[in-house]
């Protein structure tokens, strides 16, 4: 009899754990869903969207003396599973946990019981969505991001727009990125029946050279610099967490590289899952030197420690200067663009916003002096907004004012904010940003002409002839 029992828990054992092995899907407790928000900001921009933590307290909405002119978006698609590269990298280091021979012990516990994220490749990626999700609790979908995005942009934005433009009609822009197609539709269908929206989907390839919303891709001169700087910071914190799983675990087969992968293995489960187990192996320091390490690599890649994130980045700014001096020509007053976080942040860079003042170095985390934090500006599901508006002052004259609005808060610029609601007079901002892009010629910096004969970007006004319909790609 006891036999017979134990026989029955034994295939009972073994038969709920082929169903673990067949289905991606895992009972994760219910409680810890949404409970590891506080490590998003650790966690190099691939984790689920949060407001930037650095509320500087101003409103969002202008100030009553003031009505916007124009308003523009550079957003980044919402939540994703891992690209290819990273896809690839976390599975080699999931396959080398799993070729353990004993029973995990300490933090690692949790893999004795435990289904992978990534069963196949056939989520790399892709935004997450109630279809792909590992998790119908999941609050941290792409999907639902956008949509609320979507639902946000309308309670700020909608009446404006109804009263003030001529139609309801717009259209709107994105890469031929599949996941950020996905997240303009899905902010767009948000808008509701009020609106009627039109989609252009500029093709993100190397041969669209300038004009594009991806314009890193014609810029084959680019490349990281300064690595001697980011290395000099160490891996010293992920061959502790090394050692210490090691310890715990005899024999365990990981390296520095596989410690790293963790942190992307955490990131994005919580993007399918809704939480992570992974991410608990993680010390607090451990989290704050990654995200430090990703700053600083970030900073000399793709940032203004990077000479080319400029010269890349001016294609959009000066585009955006453009569109700003045509506010009152133009029919359209609201430009919403979808793109990648590298590409709002070589923006960001010819912007001039979160523009240290002192480089990043490799000495230490610079805990009183770091304004650039990666995952602050470019979370899933960024979003840039330059607002313009026009403001009548007390001897009743008109003028007109910009100021950016970064993951929900003002950030106005430190050097020009005298305007209401710590906004920028136009006037000043176009001699700044001016000067901020003069002498840079993206082409003839970034080598365009060996990918590309289009040096100017010209989607913004050419789109109703052109019509740009791109075919979506997997990247
Ligand atoms: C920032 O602070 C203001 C004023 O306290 C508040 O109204 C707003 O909701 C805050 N924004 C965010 C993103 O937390
Ligand atoms: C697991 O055990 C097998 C057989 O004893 C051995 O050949 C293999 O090296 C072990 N693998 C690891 C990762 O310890
Ligand atoms: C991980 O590797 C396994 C075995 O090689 C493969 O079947 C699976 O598709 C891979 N998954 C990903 C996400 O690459
Ligand atoms: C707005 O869009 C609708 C549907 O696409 C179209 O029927 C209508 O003519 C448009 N109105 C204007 C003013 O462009
Ligand atoms: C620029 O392009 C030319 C022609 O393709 C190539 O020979 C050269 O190495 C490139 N230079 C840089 C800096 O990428
Ligand atoms: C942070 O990382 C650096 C470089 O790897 C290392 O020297 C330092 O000990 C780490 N600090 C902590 C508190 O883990
Ligand atoms: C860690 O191991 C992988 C192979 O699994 C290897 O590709 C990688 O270079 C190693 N990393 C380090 C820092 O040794
Ligand atoms: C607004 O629409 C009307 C009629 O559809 C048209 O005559 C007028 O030129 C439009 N104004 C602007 C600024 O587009
Ligand atoms: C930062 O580094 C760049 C070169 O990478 C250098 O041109 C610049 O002067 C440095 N800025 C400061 C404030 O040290
Ligand atoms: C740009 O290159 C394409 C093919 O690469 C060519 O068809 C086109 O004529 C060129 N345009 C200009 C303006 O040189
Ligand atoms: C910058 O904008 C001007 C128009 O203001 C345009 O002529 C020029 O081609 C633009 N440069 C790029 C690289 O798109």
């Amino acid at each position: 009899m006891i036999i017979k029992i134990s026989l029955v828990c034994l295939l009972a054992a073994a038969l709920s754990y082929a169903a673990k092995i067949s289905s991606p899907y895992q009972q994760t407790d219910i409680s810890k869903i949404g409970s590891q928000k506080d490590i998003f900001g650790f966690l190099a921009g691939s984790a689920p969207y949060f407001s930037y933590p650095g509320n500087t307290s101003i409103p969002v909405t202008p100030p009553p003396q003031c009505k916007l002119q124009q308003v523009q978006l550079f957003a980044r698609h919402g939540e994703r599973y891992p690209s290819k590269d990273v896809g690839k990298a976390i599975n080699q280091t999931f396959a080398k946990l799993e070729s353990y021979n004993s029973s995990f012990k300490g933090p690692l516990k949790f893999l004795n019981d435990y289904q992978f994220f990534l069963p196949n490749s056939d989520n790399l990626e892709l935004e997450t969505t109630h279809d792909n999700s590992l998790n119908p609790n999941n609050p941290y979908l792409g999907m639902t991001d956008a949509q609320k995005h979507g639902l946000e942009f309308l309670a700020e934005y909608g009446d404006w727009i109804a009263n003030t433009t001529n139609s309801t009609n717009f259209t709107a822009f994105t890469s031929s990125s599949r996941r950020v197609h996905d997240t303009a539709v899905y902010f767009l269908e948000a808008l509701g029946n009020r609106f009627n929206f039109d989609l252009q989907i500029v093709p993100e390839t190397p041969q669209s050279g300038a004009n594009t919303l991806v314009p890193k891709f014609g810029c084959p001169a680019w490349g990281p610099v300064n690595r001697d700087i980011v290395n000099s910071f160490g891996n010293g914190f992920l061959n502790d967490i090394t050692n210490r799983l090691q310890d715990a675990n005899p024999g365990l087969d990981i390296n520095a590289t596989d410690a790293h992968n963790l942190f992307d293995w955490c990131a994005f489960e919580i993007n399918a899952r809704g939480y992570s187990e992974i991410c608990d192996v993680f010390t607090r320091e451990e989290l704050i030197n990654y995200s430090y390490q990703q700053d600083l690599n970030t900073y000399y890649s793709d940032f203004v420690g990077n000479p080319l994130a400029k010269a890349i980045g001016s294609v959009l700014f000066n585009a955006t200067m453009t569109l700003l001096k045509q506010s009152e020509e133009l029919d359209q007053r609201v430009w919403l663009s979808f793109t990648h976080d590298n590409d709002i942040l070589n923006y960001l860079s010819a912007v001039g916003l979160f523009d240290d003042k002192r480089n990043l170095t490799g000495k230490g985390v610079p805990f009183q002096d770091q304004t650039f934090r990666r995952s602050w500006v470019v979370p899933m599901g960024a979003r840039v907004y330059a607002q313009k508006y026009e403001c009548t002052s007390n001897n009743n004259t008109v003028s007109s004012f910009v100021r950016y609005v970064v993951n929900d808060v003002v950030i106005p610029f430190d050097d020009c904010q005298s305007g209401p609601g710590f906004s920028c007079p136009f006037a000043e901002f176009l001699e700044r940003g001016e000067n901020r892009i003069k002498g840079i010629n993206f082409a003839k910096e970034c080598n365009t002409s060996s990918v590309s004969n289009v040096t100017s970007l010209t989607f913004y006004w050419d789109y109703k002839e052109k019509n740009y319909d791109a075919p979506l790609l997997l990247q």
